[in-house]
């Protein structure tokens, strides 16, 4: 993340954002101070985890009224992945059958829920502990991390790996003919083989408005749902990514950073 991030420190932290327009600069033309919307900072500024964040306009959507402040910050991030993965990259049709390596994590249940509310249908890997909130997802066929690749030998159109550990050889094998994996993970490795020809492909999400909005509309109209797990004021922000830095994710969901 260096390369993108910026190497230098001090710098503020988090990139996903919900709250309401204080002030715009000029140019900018959808958007009025007092507007309720949610974002992301580009990710070389960052600094969301504050009461006062800068963003550039593409970046930032109208919140869906009946989504609370909360719920919105949850999105941005994983949402527009999973759509640019889905929708865009992946270019998931109705009637399609997609694979989603890691079908719990932020990305993995967002793109489970578009690739699901395009009409496609939807198999994905998870621990066997969570087998029934897959379930509950609507994935079907449900695996573990480590599954043996030739019981889904040819057929998925689509593989997301959300975690890099799908090995290559898997995915491929996985594949129908003209099929295609898409990686989230710009390591050396992904990024050499998405520039080979083949079905391999690598997605670094960028800030898209329109897709930003569809992901709105989706949450908002509750094809797309991401859950909170645990909420903290920023006073606990930092005593919080700590532990998660120590402990791993939340499991299932979000942690959300309130300023109030
Ligand atoms: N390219 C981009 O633009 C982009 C954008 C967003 C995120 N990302 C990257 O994508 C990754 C996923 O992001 P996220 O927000 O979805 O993270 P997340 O919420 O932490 O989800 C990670 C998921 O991976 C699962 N997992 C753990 N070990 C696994 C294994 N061996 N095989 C398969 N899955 C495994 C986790 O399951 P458990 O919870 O059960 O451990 C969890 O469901 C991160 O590395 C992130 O940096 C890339």
């Amino acid at each position: 993340m260096k390369v993108v991030t910026g190497r230098t420190f001090p710098r503020g932290l988090g990139h996903d954002f919900a709250g309401v327009v204080e002030a715009v600069g000029p140019g900018v033309s959808r958007l009025v101070v007092g507007d309720e919307v949610l974002g992301e900072a580009s990710i070389k500024a960052s600094g969301a985890f504050a009461e006062m964040v800068l963003a550039e306009e593409k970046g930032v959507v109208k919140k869906p009224s009946n989504l609370s402040y909360e719920e919105a910050a949850a999105l941005p991030t994983v949402g527009l992945t999973a759509f640019q993965a889905m929708a865009k990259k992946g270019k998931l049709q109705s009637g399609q059958v997609v694979f989603i390596h890691g079908c719990l994590g932020g990305v993995g249940r967002s793109a489970v829920q578009i690739a699901l509310a395009r009409g496609a249908s939807v198999g994905g890997s998870c621990r066997a502990t969570a087998a029934q909130d897959a379930h509950d997802l609507g994935i079907d066929p449900i695996v573990e991390f480590d599954f043996d690749p030739t019981v889904l030998s040819r057929r998925f159109d689509l593989v997301l790996d959300t975690a890099d550990t799908l090995p290559i050889d898997a995915a491929k094998k996985m594949l129908k003919p003209g099929g295609r994996i898409i990686s989230i993970h710009p390591t050396p490795a992904n990024i050499a083989r998405s520039a080979l020809p083949g079905p391999c492909s690598v997605l670094i999400a960028r800030p898209v408005t329109g897709d930003l909005e569809e992901v709105a509309r989706a949450a908002g109209r509750g094809t797309l749902r991401v859950p909170i797990v645990r909420t903290v004021p920023l006073t606990e922000a930092i005593a919080a990514l700590t532990e998660h830095e120590r402990n791993g994710t939340p499991k299932g969901g979000k942690l959300i950073i309130t300023t109030e």
